[in-house]
């Protein structure tokens, strides 16, 4: 059996309770699992071995929200928003319409590409979502391409509704004949609970639908402005709400007494001109926090993680510790892929090999040196990808 050793780890962040933050450590990979963290002094010998200098070396980035099934960009209106015109949940329809008219393969290399670019960057695990299609046949279609590139799928039906259609005939069709096509093959169902989108009701609807399909549920929540998505959220279990740029005190106290994981997304409050979110009134309430990019061609067009996380230390007051948790053990955990074999967002025996070794001595560097590509290598299920 082939094995890796990556020694001469200056800073091993595991995530893990028993092992922690180490110094002067080692770890072993194994096929596509870690076999081993300790100290480098005791390492096992392995067939290759990796010398990392005293870098460090963390979990793969867990980019637990993305919608990357589409087609064309939007840079003019990227553009005009940077002249001074405001993010509207409408220009959605810019992208389901180039969507639809894209072929599958189309599709899934604009797909594969931006799977790959985020990897190259430390991405190990991604979700992405349907939600540019808002057709039975092209929600079908993009579920049926996310699956063959992504680790989990969430059906977003409800992201936009189609331009000259009725709501509730439409809140019908998601919750009867869209799910019905999609449901074996997506994980997730998430909506978008917002004023212009879905309302808490209709919202609610489309949760509870889903559910009876054996879907985990999520929230598109509190984006442009407050409302009812997290407390939603909270309500029916969702495994995360995400965005949360408008919380209030209630929300943040009904987040941090519940299972649901604030998915937060820096990178689109600022390419749409919010508010960052208050990470540290959630933090200290005791919520979970996530950190995810929302790659999509209109309100956050990055696949970069870090830059999420030099973002949230620099502009949140997120510590480096808490950020970079946010962005592996957080993203995993809004995935439930948190525990058990084959865990990912965590360095322990068992856990998924979704590696990355930084070109810098500590995470910290993440934000002392903002913007500087810090990624030096990089290992998906075991495989050295970079
Ligand atoms: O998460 N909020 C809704 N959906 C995306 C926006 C996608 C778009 O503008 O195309 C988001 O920001």
């Amino acid at each position: 059996m082939t094995a890796t050793v990556i020694t001469g780890i200056g800073e091993l962040t595991t995530n893990d309770d028993e092992y922690g933050t180490l110094a002067d450590a080692a770890l072993v990979i194994e096929r596509d699992r870690i076999a081993w963290v300790g100290s480098a002094s005791s390492a096992p010998d392995a067939d290759e071995r990796v010398d990392a200098e005293g870098r460090a070396v963390l979990p793969g980035w867990v980019d637990s929200h993305t919608h990357l099934v589409f087609a064309g960009d939007r840079t003019a209106e990227f553009a005009a928003r940077m002249s001074g015109l405001p993010y509207q949940a409408g220009g959605i329809a810019v992208t389901v319409e180039a969507t639809r008219q894209a072929g599958d393969a189309e599709l899934a290399d604009n797909l594969r590409r931006h799977v790959e670019e985020a990897a190259a960057q430390g991405t190990t695990c991604v979700e992405t979502k349907t939600g540019y299609g808002l057709t039975v046949e092209d929600e079908l279609r993009s579920a049926k391409i996310a699956a063959s590139v992504a680790d989990d799928v969430t059906f977003l039906g409800a992201h936009l509704v189609p331009p000259g259609t009725d709501v509730d005939d439409y809140v019908d069709l998601v919750c009867g004949d869209m799910l019905d096509a999609v449901a074996d093959h997506v994980g997730w169902c998430d909506v978008f609970c917002e004023r212009g989108a879905f309302d808490a009701d209709q919202s609610r609807r489309v949760l509870a639908a889903a559910r009876q399909h054996g879907l985990g549920l999520r929230v598109h929540g509190n984006q442009l402005g407050p409302g009812p998505g997290a407390r939603l959220a909270v309500e029916v279990g969702a495994a995360s709400v995400d965005h949360g740029t408008y919380l209030d005190a209630s929300d943040v106290e009904a987040l941090a007494g519940s299972d649901t994981v604030a998915t937060l997304l820096p990178a689109c409050d600022l390419s749409t001109r919010q508010p960052l979110p208050d990470a540290r009134a959630l933090l200290e309430a005791g919520a979970t926090v996530a950190l995810a990019t929302n790659c999509n061609p209109g309100s956050s067009y990055t696949s970069s993680m870090a830059y999420c996380v030099t973002t949230a230390v620099l502009q949140m007051r997120m510590s480096v510790s808490e950020a970079v948790h946010a962005a592996t053990w957080g993203g995993a955990r809004a995935l439930r892929r948190e525990t058990g074999d084959g865990a990912v967002g965590v360095l322990r025996p068992g856990a998924r090999a979704d590696v990355q070794l930084l070109d810098a001595p500590s995470t910290t560097w993440l934000a002392y040196r903002p913007g500087v590509p810090l990624t030096r290598a990089v290992w998906r299920e075991g495989n050295r990808i970079r």
